[in-house]
């Protein structure tokens, strides 16, 4: 297994170690997570897949929990919902 990887999130090319969950990733990249229906900036709370604070699409799909994912090589993230 590599010790590290590259993904794609909002566009940027971000390396992080194997391992390293999504939300994790966003945090290492200082990218933004999304934004509530009035505007306001949104983050990872519970980190455990109950609050759906870190939704993000990944790969093209939408609300995906940031939290319960591992990155992937290849992956892409967009955390504008
Ligand atoms: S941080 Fe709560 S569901 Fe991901």
């Amino acid at each position: 297994m590599p010790e590290t990887l590259a993904l794609k999130i909002n566009g940027q090319l971000v390396e992080v170690p194997s391992g390293t969950s999504v939300a994790a990733a966003l945090l290492i990249a200082s990218q933004p997570f999304r934004l509530s229906v009035i505007g306001e900036p949104r983050a990872a709370l519970c980190g455990m897949g109950i609050c759906f604070e870190c939704r993000a699409v990944v790969n093209g799909r939408a609300h995906r929990r940031t939290c319960q994912l591992f990155c992937e090589a290849g992956m892409t993230v967009e955390t504008n919902l």
